[in-house]
């Protein structure tokens, strides 16, 4: 899995991409995929942006109704066909999980954590198209698919008051580039979150943003709350059977202040909930409507489907994850927790990091059967399919 990690990023080592750059500062990496032969056309991505299910979105600089106007797909043909020649751009979500062949571009940022991932999404700029100048509040890897397009960045704070108001993008109101690189196909520009950047297409072009997601601490806290409350809707309550009477009844005492501040902490100070719980938040899908395999199999049956097969694939809607725990695993897929035995590390590593398990990779293995009885539980929930 590792073998061309070096290669992918060109003379820098991942150890000190991450060291030098990985949320530091940007980095421009020339033919990080040398050749690159973008596996997506721009038309393949229309037919994409007109399916139901898949979040995508048309950003008209100059020729909407108001400007930098948004629409939200499912799209027509016809919506295409009445768009301006310039300034105009079609972006996809989640493409990763619905292209194989992008999905499997994943596979060269092992290097960071898995979990981190948040989706690949593909835009297609028609001459001069760009979403403005704006922030992200992730860290996103840019790169060039196809046709050249212009980067400029500027790494200044801002602050609220330095976008344009009221538009249906966070556009800031001034930009002046520090820096800036023309991409071809299969240059790639590293952005750590808050780096301001503008991408101008120069002519026609794909460009696919590998985008990784870091949650607020408002998110999580929120989340949290809320799937504890969900978990146990009459859990505990203020209560006060040492209440002695106050000198001044209007005055909230410190005896029950320092209850409620304990109450509020003891919430956040469940430290294995805690894990269980952002494993599943984690590892929750983002889309709808998943495939479903036709039959489901007994493990002597599947060991057998296996074998002739020799190829079991995972769904790339599939988000997982796993925990060591001091004596046992808990590996999460798709927001649910399945608890492990240590002794079956091998299969939480075959499962989160590998999209297709070739049989002949652990035929030998001495807990084959009790792997097997893993992989079968999830094939007969979707998660994994055999083709053909
Ligand atoms: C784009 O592909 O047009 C936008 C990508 C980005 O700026 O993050
Ligand atoms: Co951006």
């Amino acid at each position: 899995m590792s073998g061309d990690k070096n290669k992918f990023l060109g003379n820098i080592s991942p150890e000190n991409f991450l060291k030098e750059y990985w949320q530091k500062q940007p980095c421009l990496i020339r033919q990080a995929f040398p050749d690159f032969n973008c596996p997506l056309g721009a038309d393949e991505l229309a037919g994409l942006a007109c399916e139901d299910g898949i979040r995508s979105r048309l950003v008209l600089e100059k020729d909407g109704d108001y400007p930098w106007q948004v629409k939200h797909g499912p799209f027509t043909e016809s919506d295409f066909k009445s768009l301006p020649d310039t300034h105009w751009s079609l972006l996809v979500q989640d493409v990763n999980q619905h292209v194989p062949e992008i999905a499997a571009l994943l596979q060269h940022f092992c290097f960071i954590p898995f979990w981190r991932i948040d989706d690949i999404m593909i835009s297609y700029a028609a001459e001069q198209g760009s979403v403005g100048p704006h922030l992200d509040s992730y860290d996103v890897f840019l790169l060039q698919g196809t046709g050249k397009r212009q980067w400029q960045i500027n790494p200044d704070d801002y602050s609220e008051d330095d976008f344009i108001p009221d538009l249906d993008l966070r556009i800031l109101k001034h930009f002046q580039s520090k820096q800036d690189w023309m991409l071809e196909p299969g240059d790639m520009l590293y952005l750590p979150p808050g780096v301001a950047h503008l991408g101008i297409a120069v002519e026609p072009c794909l460009t696919l943003s590998i985008g990784f997601l870091a949650p607020s601490r408002s998110e999580l806290i929120t989340n949290f709350i809320d799937d504890s409350l969900a978990n146990s809707p009459h859990g505990i309550r203020y209560s006060d059977p040492d209440l002695k009477i106050q000198q001044h009844p209007g005055e909230i005492s410190k005896q029950s202040l320092e209850k409620i501040r304990h109450m509020m902490a003891s919430a956040l100070a469940d430290t294995a909930g805690i894990d269980h719980w952002f494993g599943k938040y984690i590892t929750r899908m983002q889309t709808g409507p998943v495939p479903v395999n036709e039959t489901r199999l007994d493990p002597a049956a599947f060991k057998s489907c296996f074998m002739e097969k020799e190829i079991l694939h995972r769904n790339d809607y599939c988000r997982s994850a796993f925990i060591q725990h001091d004596n046992k695993i808990t590996l999460f897929i798709n927001g649910e927790e399945y608890p492990l035995p240590k002794e079956l590390l091998f299969a939480a590593k075959l499962i989160t990091e590998q999209r297709r398990i070739d049989f002949r990779t652990f035929e030998n293995h001495p807990l084959l059967n009790e792997i097997l009885v893993i992989l079968c539980e999830l094939y007969n929930q979707d998660i994994y399919y055999f083709e053909g």
